[in-house]
């Protein structure tokens, strides 16, 4: 099968030209002007542009937490990701409580046999060093291709580890080329403070982000940053949020320490105020960290400009308003913690970072599709439009306009976090491995389609 993209502008990290693709069987084989080959499939892509397929670092599918399951299984969460031009993303497999990494892994592959649209990969989420998984059992991931560990350092009693298990789970990343996560939030000053608001019968939405301090995202942050440096482990932040945060980040980046940091869409345009919502809407934005003031919002923008952060993902964490988030009615801290997004974050970053002219179409490339893939061991095989590539690619319509709105959204979720936003760029077709995955409106691959991919070591190339 081959497939030729014709005369569209192809935006990589570094470049922006008016070229053909032609893609042989899963690969791009040439990119050139006016290419005199035959294909089976020609798409005129004039007038639009070409994409590599945006990768998402950070999602949570079929994943139990809060009291619950999030909503969006392997293919209704990958569905909305190829919709929104996302080709692949690299999920959280959690270790459960007692469960060795082969248990926790054995079961997340489970969840996407025969349900995967697009591509993905596993990181491993460490909870359990003391019943389940030992540290000589972690050192043998990477060469199964799960090449990152997440710790949290949030989530006191369910996921939160302490710093012994996050420092020896960085001494083990330094020896085998993985890369260490962590969600950067102080737990045990958080519990705290929520026992002490539940006792002063403080239990509305907006209590969570009045819990959770930005102080105390830059606290753990700075934390986690001088531990990996002690030892020498490569650091990556998730869901940086504020300036706490962002501060720390950039002075290590500064002085050359192997440590980089994520935002996360929502951040851009959710603020603590959506949490105080009447009839408890609030909840539809409890997540964490979260939404802060809306000074940071200048202040996130700034830092994925100046790569003080170096990734914008979604933290996909999808449940359903009625029925999942309304199980903390009472009782703030009962509300699961998590929002929908796989499906927004190219058009959303597209209208507000691009359009309005925060940043270029290449940053908007680098940070939505190469540095994941440099940082996540996958490039170049993706994160670029280039030969030899997977043909993981996106044709995007910077002119046709888009309403976001749940009605038209394919996560399971009962709402959308921009509902009503109106953006000027949308997706016209997304290609995974050179098969066409949507385009017209209409998902185009069966269940079964994605692929596990197994990742490079950090640093390392995956051709
Ligand atoms: O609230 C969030 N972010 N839920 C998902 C789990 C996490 O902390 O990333
Ligand atoms: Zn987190
Ligand atoms: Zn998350």
């Amino acid at each position: 099968m081959s497939v030729l993209i014709r005369n569209g502008r192809v935006v990589t990290a570094a470049d922006s030209t008016i070229a053909d693709v032609y893609i042989e069987g899963e690969r791009v084989s040439m990119i050139g002007t006016s290419l005199d080959v035959d294909a089976d499939v020609v798409i005129d892509a004039t007038g639009k542009l070409v994409l590599p397929g945006a990768i998402d670092p950070h999602t949570h599918l079929d994943m139990p937490f809060g009291g619950t399951v999030t909503i969006d299984d392997v293919t209704s969460g990958q569905t909305a990701a190829a919709f929104g031009g996302t080709t692949c993303h690299i999920d959280f497999c959690i270790q459960g409580q007692g469960q060795t990494f082969a248990e926790a892994l054995a079961v997340w592959h489970g969840k996407r046999e025969g349900k995967a649209i697009i591509d993905n990969g596993f990181h491993i989420a460490v909870t359990d060093l003391q019943n389940g998984g030992t540290l000589e059992e972690l050192a043998t991931l990477p060469a199964q291709g799960v090449t990152s560990y997440k710790l949290f350092m949030a989530y006191k009693g369910v996921l939160q580890v302490d710093d012994e298990a996050l420092f020896r789970t960085m001494q083990v990343a330094s020896e085998t080329g993985a890369l260490v996560m962590v969600h950067a939030e102080n737990g045990d000053a958080i519990d705290v403070l929520v026992k002490e608001a539940l006792a002063a019968g403080n239990t509305a939405p907006i209590y969570h982000a009045l819990t959770r301090p930005p102080e105390r995202e830059g606290e753990a942050t700075n934390r986690a940053i001088q531990l990996a440096r002690i030892a020498r482990a490569p650091l990556y932040v998730v869901h940086v949020t504020c300036k706490e945060a962002v501060d720390p980040i950039a002075k290590a980046r500064a002085a050359g320490w192997d440590v980089w940091g994520e935002t996360c869409t929502q951040y851009f345009f959710v603020d603590q105020t959506f949490l105080e919502r009447p009839d408890f809407e609030g909840a539809k934005f409890v997540y964490s960290p979260p939404a802060r003031d809306k000074s940071n919002q200048d202040v996130l923008w700034d830092a994925v400009r100046t790569d003080a952060l170096s990734a914008i993902s979604t933290d996909h964490c999808a449940f359903l308003w009625d029925g999942q988030k309304t199980m903390g009615r009472d009782d703030f801290s009962k509300i699961p913690n998590g929002g929908p997004g796989l499906e927004d974050r190219l058009v959303m970053i597209h209208e507000f970072g691009v359009r309005s002219g925060r940043i270029t179409l290449n940053r908007m490339v680098e940070l939505l599709a190469t540095n994941p893939a440099k940082l996540f061991g996958l490039y170049p095989r993706k994160g670029t439009i280039a030969p030899g590539s997977d043909a993981d690619i996106v044709i995007f319509d910077p002119n046709r306009k888009k309403t976001i709105t749940v009605a038209r959204q394919h996560s399971k979720s009962d709402y959308n976090l921009y509902e009503g936003t109106t953006v000027t760029g949308d997706v016209d077709v997304t290609l995974v491995r050179g098969t066409v995955a949507v385009q017209d409106g209409e998902l185009k691959v069966e269940p079964g389609f994605g692929q596990f991919v197994k990742r490079a070591k950090f640093g390392e190339q995956l051709l």
